[in-house]
């Protein structure tokens, strides 16, 4: 036994690759987002930064990468309510990912972010460095405690290998281009047609983000059972994030077409901070769905009332005044006696959109009496009650 481990262990030396631990083992993990008690081991428990966004960018001006394929951008530890946190350990904020990536013997993995995790101005490093210092180290499950027989950095290859294999399931390029949206300097697509087609492939909706009305980045959003390392990634749909597009006209521009490649540029994408806008996503046809202490419970049925275990309603949503009307199979939804209802004969009430979620007068918290269960319906309160929600609309 010993002289085996000696012969491999100096056979890695000659390779010069780094023999790694491993994470600690994780026996019945807690899905992230989903605890309704603290859950004290975040080693195999991923928190604060419990919902998981694998983060892709389209760049045009300058373009990066293959012209038919979207690039990497990050793996995010956000809060399970899109707030999050950033630069969370300095003293492992490392300036040398490439030099611990060949220390691990993980070439080929470089060679796949030298294609496909590019930095808008050709320095590769520096955007890894930015994404391993500013999210990986605020994900709690690669801290070096997280490991049996930790070797120095070894949690750097773990989250990069992680976002690269996320990455590849994730073919942004072939989703959209499937329902038929493809780059092109004139034609424009709406929202509501951009995220149905990535929910057919992912699932669940996922966020968009658009700049001088283009679209470039999509974020998909995870749970995770388990460690990053070694747990399951389950899609989600996102909870706290908005989206920076408007519902159309949004142009998806051909990479390197007709543009040149400036050679100054001036801020880095690399620290792009979500925008709001004040109508959201809320257009088209959605679903209202429920959200308590940070993960989906159940959404609203057609006459506005919360339901946790039926078919969601599809509302329509159509813009109006300084934000947007709702509508469902019974009729138009309003407050009225300070309850959400929609019937025939309510008066639509304006609606807004505050980061992501439904808004009156500028709330975004609703209540019940009680979260309801089985075939319990409850009513929608926007005046305190016992048990506060929140609705995100779910573009279908
Ligand atoms: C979930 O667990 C985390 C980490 O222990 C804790 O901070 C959070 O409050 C828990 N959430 C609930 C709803 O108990
Ligand atoms: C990377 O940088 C860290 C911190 O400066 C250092 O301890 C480590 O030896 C470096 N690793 C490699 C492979 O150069
Ligand atoms: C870094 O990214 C660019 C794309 O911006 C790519 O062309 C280049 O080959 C990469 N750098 C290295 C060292 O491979």
């Amino acid at each position: 036994m010993a002289s085996f481990s000696n012969v491999v262990l100096a056979s890695m030396a000659f390779m010069q690759v780094v023999l790694a631990g491993s994470p600690k083992t994780c026996s019945n993990p807690t899905l992230s987002c989903h605890n309704t008690t603290a859950v004290a081991d975040t080693c195999c428990f991923n928190a604060p930064g419990g919902q998981l966004l694998q983060t892709q960018f389209w760049d045009t001006s300058p373009s990066t990468g293959p012209s038919n394929s979207w690039t990497i951008h990050g793996l995010w530890p956000d809060h399970c309510d899109g707030t999050y946190d950033s630069n969370c350990d300095a003293s492992r904020a490392y300036t040398n990912i490439t030099a611990i990536l060949q220390s691990y013997g993980k070439t080929d993995l470089l060679s796949y972010m030298n294609a496909y995790w590019v930095d808008i101005d050709g320095d590769n490093e520096s955007f890894w460095e930015h994404e391993w210092g500013k999210h990986g180290t605020c994900i709690s499950t690669l801290k070096p405690s997280c490991y049996t027989g930790y070797t120095a950095q070894e949690e750097v290859p773990d989250f990069f290998q992680k976002t690269v294999d996320l990455f590849k399931t994730l073919d942004s390029y072939t989703a959209l281009a499937n329902a038929g949206i493809v780059p092109s300097s004139s034609a424009t697509y709406t929202a509501a047609a951009i995220q149905s087609a990535l929910k057919a492939s992912f699932g669940y909706a996922v966020t968009i983000q658009c700049a001088s009305g283009a679209l470039d980045e999509i974020w998909y959003s995870y749970d995770v059972l388990g460690s990053v390392q070694t747990g399951t990634f389950q899609p989600a749909a996102p909870v706290g994030q908005s989206s920076s597009c408007s519902s159309t006209g949004i142009k998806y521009l051909p990479k390197s077409g007709g543009s040149t490649v400036t050679s100054t540029s001036t801020g880095t994408k690399t620290s792009t901070t979500p925008t709001s806008t004040p109508t959201g996503s809320f257009s088209g046809s959605g679903y209202l769905n429920a959200y308590t202490g940070g993960s989906q419970d159940g959404c609203l049925i057609s006459a506005g009332t919360w339901y946790t275990s039926g078919t969601c309603a599809t509302y329509t949503a159509a813009a109006s005044g300084s934000g947007f009307t709702l509508k469902s199979s019974k009729g138009s939804c309003g407050i009225s006696s300070g309850t959400f209802t929609c019937a025939s004969g309510v008066t639509a009430t304006v609606f807004t959109a505050s980061n992501g979620l439904l808004a009156y007068n500028g709330a975004t918290t609703f209540y019940a009496t009680a979260v309801p269960s089985g075939s319990t319906q409850a009513t929608v309160y926007t005046s305190s009650k016992s048990v506060s929600v929140t609705f995100q609309w779910e573009s279908i």
